[in-house]
């Protein structure tokens, strides 16, 4: 999406340890004008599938999913990070392994909200190792729902996960793919 990556080398900060700082308009500070063109673009992109639910994952993914979910006219679930992995029987759970934090965490989504026959479509604003889309995934799996594809805001290319997936058969479109970028803050985009 050339609207996306123009914004992103306007506003984006490439910060050490190649984290890209996009919290003008995505992340922290969210200008919903854009997002809803993110999410009409999203929705273009799988307009040949059905699609039951929009799927992510606290807290970053949920404006992305609300607004791809505006378009498609779906509900969105987000799965919750517990902070314990002592959870009841009335959730489905994952543990989920973050590169960047170090750190992993229980995902759990309400049985009450993913059923089987489901059609997920996972979002999230950023696609990195892709543990968040995996995790997800094992989730849909739990519930016997369909994960019709993934679509990411922003897929930092150089860390894999997103063709990793793509390997698997996991259909992912990303509306931005950097593909490298440099500690003096250069950045390249996918073609
Ligand atoms: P992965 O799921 O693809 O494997 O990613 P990873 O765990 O490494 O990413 C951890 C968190 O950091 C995620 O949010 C992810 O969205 C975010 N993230 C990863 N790379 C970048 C980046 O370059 N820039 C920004 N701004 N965020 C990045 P999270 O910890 O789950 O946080 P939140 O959604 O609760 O805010």
């Amino acid at each position: 999406m050339k609207a996306l990556e123009e914004r992103i080398l306007k506003e984006g900060k490439v910060l050490p340890g190649g984290v890209l700082k996009v919290g003008s308009f995505l992340n922290q500070q969210i200008d919903i004008d854009f997002m809803m063109q993110m999410g009409e673009e999203a929705a273009r992109l799988y307009n040949d599938v059905k699609i039951t639910k929009v799927l992510t994952i606290e807290t970053s993914g949920i404006a992305v999913a609300a607004c791809v979910a505006a378009k498609l006219h779906a509900p969105v679930v987000f799965a919750k990070k517990n902070k314990s992995s002592n959870v009841g029987n009335e959730v489905y759970s994952t543990e989920i392994h973050s590169y960047t934090h170090g750190n992993d965490y229980t995902a759990v989504i309400s049985k009450e909200y993913l059923n089987a026959g489901d059609l997920c479509l996972i979002t999230d604003d950023f696609l990195a190792n892709g543990c968040a889309v995996e995790g997800l995934i094992r989730l849909c799996e739990q519930a016997g729902a369909k994960v019709v594809g993934v679509v990411a805001a922003v897929e930092k290319g150089f860390q894999g996960g997103g063709d990793a997936l793509r390997e698997k058969g996991v259909r992912v479109e990303s509306l931005a793919i950097v593909d490298e970028m440099t500690d003096d803050g250069k950045i390249t985009f996918r073609k």
